[in-house]
């Protein structure tokens, strides 16, 4: 028997395929196409303090091998995710991961209280990445005292296992997981989006409403693994993988470089049932090469 089970940080997964934060909604608008039960965890679309209208439109556009958005953190607020979207997790047999959002220390302590000790929340992951808003998000992720100084702070507002998720756009993502470890994390997600833009010629005007966005898709994994692998080589938190995750090869390759889970992104909106068929190869590849468990695969990249 394969056993594909992981614990992230103290979040014990049945297999490592999670959804990833913002392209799965809150799960109910999946469940026609995946079987929530045979996810190792669903994560969530980030949560704010207040509800948000996120920004104008255009907000998404497609590129040559992915996509840009900026969606700008749209949700109902943590008082209607408690009451109204929290309770339909609950029946399915899987993980949730809470993905937070804040513009300010205050608020991710606030709602890291809010969600400490709420049935049905199995693990918290600060968005310190976004990079569709004014202000916060990114902002936290690319400096490294005030990373540092966020997440003890959440670490101090939480029992949860604490997830930080990391941004592309820095110099040296190493630098910043060393920063989570040192502040208390129990876990690293990599990567979020590759901030990018994108022109219409024939208009000269930029396909987002706000000029830059988000990318995202199969352009994004090669910088993905090679963050994974950098930060796996250097921390020894556990990693969730993801950026461009569309087949179980993919999902592989994070593994191999020490991703110990990944997620699944964009890949959600051109085939919904993705996670379901990278479980399936993942069992499989497993099964064909008689490698007993994930440990045993995690962060075996031979290099030269
Ligand atoms: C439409 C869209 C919305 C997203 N919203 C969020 C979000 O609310 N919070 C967050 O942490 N990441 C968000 N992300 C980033 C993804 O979770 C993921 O890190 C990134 O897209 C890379 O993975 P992928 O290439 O598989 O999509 C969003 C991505 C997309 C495409």
């Amino acid at each position: 028997m394969t056993d594909l089970s992981v614990n992230i940080g103290g979040m014990s997964l049945k297999n490592p395929v999670m959804t990833a934060s913002g392209t799965f909604g809150y799960g109910s608008e999946y469940a026609e196409f995946v079987d929530l039960n045979r996810l190792g965890a669903v994560g969530l679309k980030s949560i704010t303090v207040e509800p948000r209208e996120g920004n104008a439109p255009p907000r998404i556009a497609e590129t040559e091998a992915g996509m840009l958005n900026s969606i700008g953190l749209q949700n109902v607020g943590i008082d209607a995710f408690i009451s109204d979207k929290l309770p339909y997790l609950k029946q399915f047999d899987t993980r949730t991961l809470v993905n937070l959002s804040g513009r300010t220390v205050a608020d991710y302590v606030e709602l890291c209280g809010r969600l400490d000790g709420t049935e049905g929340v199995h693990g918290l992951e600060l968005n310190v990445s976004c990079p569709n808003v004014d202000s916060g998000g990114m902002e936290f992720g690319v400096d490294a005292s005030m990373l540092g100084a966020l997440v003890e702070a959440c670490r101090g507002a939480t029992t949860l296992p604490l997830i930080v998720k990391l941004s592309p756009n820095v110099t040296s993502v190493v630098d910043m997981a060393r920063v989570c470890e040192s502040a208390g994390a129990d876990g690293i997600s990599l990567i979020n989006t590759l901030l990018g833009m994108a022109i219409n010629v024939e208009t000269r005007r930029a396909e987002l409403s706000r000029g830059m966005g988000g990318l995202s898709g199969p352009a994004l994994k090669p910088v993905a693994v090679r963050m994974v692998w950098q930060v796996y080589n250097a921390v020894s938190l556990p990693i969730i993988g993801m950026g461009g995750i569309s087949t179980t090869e993919d999902a592989l390759e994070f593994i191999i470089a020490g991703a110990s889970a990944i997620a699944v992104g964009t890949a959600n909106f051109v085939n919904p049932r993705t996670t379901m068929e990278v479980v399936d190869g993942l069992e499989s590849y497993f099964r064909r090469h008689e490698i007993p468990n994930l440990a045993a695969l995690r962060g075996t990249c031979i290099v030269g």
